[in-house]
């Protein structure tokens, strides 16, 4: 069966490519001819994932899914939560251009924000909303671990440098990309997906 993935991330749809059977054609939103930007609005990752999914069913009728993933820090009321692509240009007038740049900026507010806090407990979570025949799943991964004082490592993107994830040492960005998928938020939520897909593929497929 045909499946879009709501993304132009290679990395993110290779990573779930890897997991999926032969009995799913895996499509990104370039093989469908889509080349807009999504807007992502919504103050839950639940919603922007769902606003996401829906965005491209409702235009193409297409079955899809889409993710959306944040850091939610506990002393920190949850932040930066949905917020955690563009942290640091919440609250000042700046934008950043580069990618790299912003992503030094969202850390370094980060920990500043976290400077003398006792409890420095940190979570992944990311959402998945699976849309098929116009009904919608959500599926959930969540990582939990805490933030370190100073960056370290240098793979990885995002907070990487900066989350060591529970009974491990190295932060993410020290971990091999192998290592990191198989305890990730987001293979988490991947693998619950492709369990439901695989479970129910004769459903889906018709064959009942
Ligand atoms: P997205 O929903 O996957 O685009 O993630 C939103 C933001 O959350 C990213 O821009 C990163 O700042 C952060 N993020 C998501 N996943 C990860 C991860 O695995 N490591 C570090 N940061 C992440």
């Amino acid at each position: 069966m045909e499946l879009v993935f709501v993304t132009n991330n290679p990395g993110k749809l290779q990573e779930i490519n890897s997991l999926l059977g032969d009995n799913f054609q895996l499509k990104s939103l370039k093989d469908i001819g889509f080349e807009g930007e999504i807007p992502e609005t919504k103050p839950t990752l639940e919603g922007n994932a769902s606003a996401k999914a829906f965005y491209i069913y409702d235009r193409f009728l297409v079955d899809c899914f889409a993710d959306d993933t944040g850091l939610e820090v506990e002393v920190l009321n949850n932040q930066p939560g949905v917020f955690s692509a563009r942290f640091a240009e919440m609250d000042r007038p700046v934008r950043y251009t580069g990618k790299k740049e912003l992503t030094e900026a969202n850390i370094e507010k980060l920990l500043k924000l976290m400077d003398g806090k006792k409890s420095r407990k940190a979570r992944f979570r990311t959402v998945i909303s699976l849309v098929l025949g116009g009904k919608e799943l959500l599926f959930e991964g969540i990582v939990r671990g805490k933030i370190t004082s100073e960056k370290r490592g240098e793979g990885g993107f995002g907070y990487d440098p900066v989350f060591i994830a529970e009974g491990h040492s190295k932060t993410f960005a020290q971990m091999s990309l192998e290592e990191k998928n198989r305890i990730s938020h987001r293979a988490i939520a991947f693998r619950k997906l492709v369990s439901y897909l695989e479970g129910s593929r004769d459903i889906i497929d018709g064959n009942f």
